[in-house]
């Protein structure tokens, strides 16, 4: 058992939830370089291209019965102005910031005035890598952060999203 709330008990094996899918909306982002998995570093990213990434979650998804929303860009600003817009709109953001996870405070600052439950995920395992790596400014604004597991940590948090969605809305 590893927690309780409003007389369920959650253990482990309740991800993926189990019973009825509870609908919310779920964005996740992609930062910068992340346009070309597949091809970049495939011994650090693996081979999966992001298309791939993309359709994976979307499949995890539709059976977890969450609707979807999936983007990359390479400029800080643009995932700025979309964390913002996720305010009061989207029950869960799933991030990878890439690069920007270790030099943004621009992009902490936006997840805390979002004010959605944010999972911050990475293909590699960050703390294993060089130093500069090893400190996530948006990890101080993350609900929680999934890294290390390759393009399988996405779908890994997609159904953590439903998790927090089905925590949030339970009676
Ligand atoms: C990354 C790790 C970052 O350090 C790097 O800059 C990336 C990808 C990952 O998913 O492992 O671009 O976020």
């Amino acid at each position: 058992m590893v927690g309780k709330r409003a007389g369920v008990i959650y253990t482990v094996d309740s991800v993926p939830p189990a019973g009825n899918p509870v609908p919310g909306t779920v964005l996740i982002l992609n930062g910068p370089n992340l346009n070309l998995l597949g091809t970049r570093e495939p011994e650090v990213y693996g081979r999966a291209s992001l298309a791939d990434i993309e359709a994976m979650c979307r499949s995890r998804a539709d059976e977890l019965g969450l609707k979807l929303e999936f983007r990359q860009s390479n400029h800080e600003g643009e995932l700025v102005d979309w964390i913002q817009a996720a305010r009061g709109r989207v029950d869960v953001l799933i991030i990878n910031p890439a690069a920007y996870t270790h030099t943004s405070v621009a992009l902490l600052d936006a997840v805390m005035a979002a004010q959605v439950p944010t999972i911050e995920v990475h293909l590699s395992h960050i703390a294993k890598r060089e130093e500069f790596r090893r400190h996530s400014y948006v990890s101080l604004g993350a609900r929680g952060l999934i890294t290390g597991f390759g393009a399988a940590g996405y779908r890994l948090a997609v159904e953590a999203a439903a998790l927090l969605i089905q925590q949030a809305k339970a009676p």
